[in-house]
Order: structure tokens, then sequence, then C-alpha cells
């Protein structure tokens, strides 16, 4: 069977994760900092914050925003419900914007018809792995926050930049399928200290300081820590981030792996007339390629005949309203 993810790890992660045991040190350590510094380097940002999922990231995102009762986030239509939930966990209003067919990221025109002065956000999802037009989106938003869900598009460049830092906050996915895997994780990316501090402390229940910190690192008063505003229990592990370590170095390469794929993709699918190809990523847009997707008219019909075939397939749907 033709899978549609499959985790591609082997002997250096096993190796990374029986060091870090041997170590003693499983928790929030030495290693969530290690992959922090680099991967914040790696995305070209200051600052990287270690979560244990790209929903957490997000939700802290909202928090970093202050966004709360009565005001309204921007999301696209096209997208995983985890982009709606946190804005709906901060008891605000999703509010949803069409995507652009072509693209199938958020719809510019669409945007513009849904802000309002309640709007205090925009999440745009670089959807499938391909980047959204960001400097198109920053001329729409003014300064509306743009908060990036990269959760498909850990690798993917827009104008030679890494997606994370080209809005306000970018909210990364390590999930057991993303093309950086880590079984579950996120990373908050910022170039503001002030949400950096605050996103760790609101990843470790509004704790300002963590175990690590008073044991290890600052050893004054160890046993003392303050928590000034509640937060949540979402931070990265050791384990986690000892496997992100080994992923990130594999990372170019796997990407590249999936472009390869995506060429015989477009190559062997380029004259069936049903279906329609996505774009094809050029210089400006380079998709990360977490998705292959295609559109049709009998999709399940084609579902069905692809796994009789052994090919393995989903299907994602525009949604056009959540209830709170
Ligand atoms: C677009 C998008 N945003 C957010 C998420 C949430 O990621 P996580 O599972 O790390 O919370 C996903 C997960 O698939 C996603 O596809």
């Amino acid at each position: 069977m033709i899978e549609i993810f499959k985790p591609f790890m082997g002997q250096a992660e096993i190796k990374a994760i029986g060091e870090v045991i041997r170590s003693g040190w499983i928790g929030l350590g030495p290693k969530t900092a290690e992959f922090e510094n680099k991967f914040a380097k790696f995305c070209g940002v200051q600052y990287a914050i270690g979560v244990n999922s790209a929903t957490s990231a997000l939700d802290l995102a909202m928090r970093l925003l202050k966004i709360g009762h009565g005001d309204e986030v921007i999301v696209p239509t096209m997208t995983f419900v985890s982009t709606a939930h946190v804005v709906a966990y901060n008891l605000a209003t999703p509010i949803f914007a069409d995507i652009d067919p072509i693209t199938m990221n958020i719809d510019f025109k669409d945007v513009l018809r849904k802000v309002s002065k309640r709007t205090k956000a925009i999440i745009p999802v670089h959807y499938s792995g391909r980047p959204v037009d960001m400097d198109q989106l920053k001329e729409i938003a003014v300064d509306i926050p743009l908060v990036e869900d990269c959760a498909h598009a850990t690798g993917a460049r827009y104008k030679e930049k890494s997606v994370g830092g080209l809005g306000n906050i970018g909210c990364f996915s390590f999930h057991a399928v993303k093309n950086l895997a880590m079984g579950d994780g996120g990373a908050l990316t910022v170039n503001n200290e002030e949400w950096m501090e605050r996103a760790k402390r609101l990843r470790w229940l509004g704790i300002d300081k963590g175990t690590w910190d008073r044991t290890e690192v600052d050893k004054s008063y160890w046993w003392q820590y303050f928590v000034d505003e509640i937060g949540l229990k979402c931070h990265m592990n050791d384990l986690q981030a000892a496997i992100g370590l080994v992923q990130l170095k594999k990372l170019s390469s796997m990407n590249n792996r999936r472009r390869k794929i995506v060429n015989l993709y477009f190559e062997g699918l380029k004259d069936i007339q049903e279906i329609e190809l996505p774009l094809h990523d050029d210089e400006i847009f380079k998709s990360a390629w977490h998705i292959f997707h295609i559109k049709c008219l009998k999709r399940n019909d084609l579902s069905e005949f692809l796994r009789e075939k052994g090919i393995n397939t989903v299907y994602h749907q525009r949604k056009s309203r959540l209830l709170v």
C-alpha cells in the first residue's frame, strides 16, 4: 500500500532518544533549548519556542496578541480545525474568508470583505506547503497582526525567506506525519523578546522559571518561582527535541525527495483531463509539498479506484461555518 504519510525515521533518531534517556533528563531542558536555537536560525527569526503542537502554538499566539471576547480573527475556509478552534478557545469569533481556487490559499478579496473594526488578527495558512503571498496580504492587512499557520510548510520559502518569519508570529507543527516529525510537537517563531519570554511562561502554566532553569541554569534560590498569569501545560520535552534535531538536519533532503516525487506526479498526470493539478512551485513560492492535492469531480469513485490499486488518499473540503 502506498500510504499518504510515512514518517522518515531511522537509527539516528533512535540513537538520539537513547542519549536523552541515558542523560536522565527527559523533560523540558537542554535539548529543547538546542532545538529552539537551531530552528530559529533555520527560519531566520530571533526566537523559536518549543511547544507540544501547532494547536498550542496557535493558541499561545492568540494569547500573545491578547485576543478575547468580542474580537474577530480571520481564518481561511480550507484548513485543519485547529486554526479556527484556537480563536474560539480564546472566546473570540473566527471569521471565515474563502480560498483562492488556484492557489488554495486565503483569498485576499474575501479578506478585504471580512475585515471589520473587530478584526484583531488574520491567520493565513500555507496550505499544502505552498506559501501565501505574504507581501500582498500585508498590503491588505495594514496593521492587523498576521499569524502564519505553518503546520504544512516547514521548509517552505517565499521570496527566498523561510515561512514563520513573514508575519508577526509563526506556528509550526511537528506532528507524526509532518515534514519535520517528532510524534507530536510544535513551535512559535517570533522576533520580539517580550513575546518570547511571555510565550515561555505561558507554555508552562505561567511559571516564570522552568525546572531546568531552576536546577541547572540559575542556581540562586533554585526553589523559587512566580506565577503572574494563568498559562497552559504545553511545552516541548527533550525526547521530542532530540528527534527534532535529527529531523532538522535531514529536512532539506527529505523535502527535496518530496519535490522529486511531486515532479513524477506532474509528469505522469499532466495529460489526464478529468483532474486539476496544483500550482507548481517556483522560485517565489517554494512549496514544502506536505500534500499533493488534485481537484476532481468524482472524488469518492477516484479514491476507491486508487485504493483498489494500493494507493491511499484523503480528502480536504472547505468549511463554511463553525458553531461556537
Ligand atoms: C493547517 C493546520 N494547522 C494546524 C494543525 C495542528 O497541528 P498539530 O497537530 O501539531 O496541533 C494542523 C494539523 O494537521 C494543520 O494541518
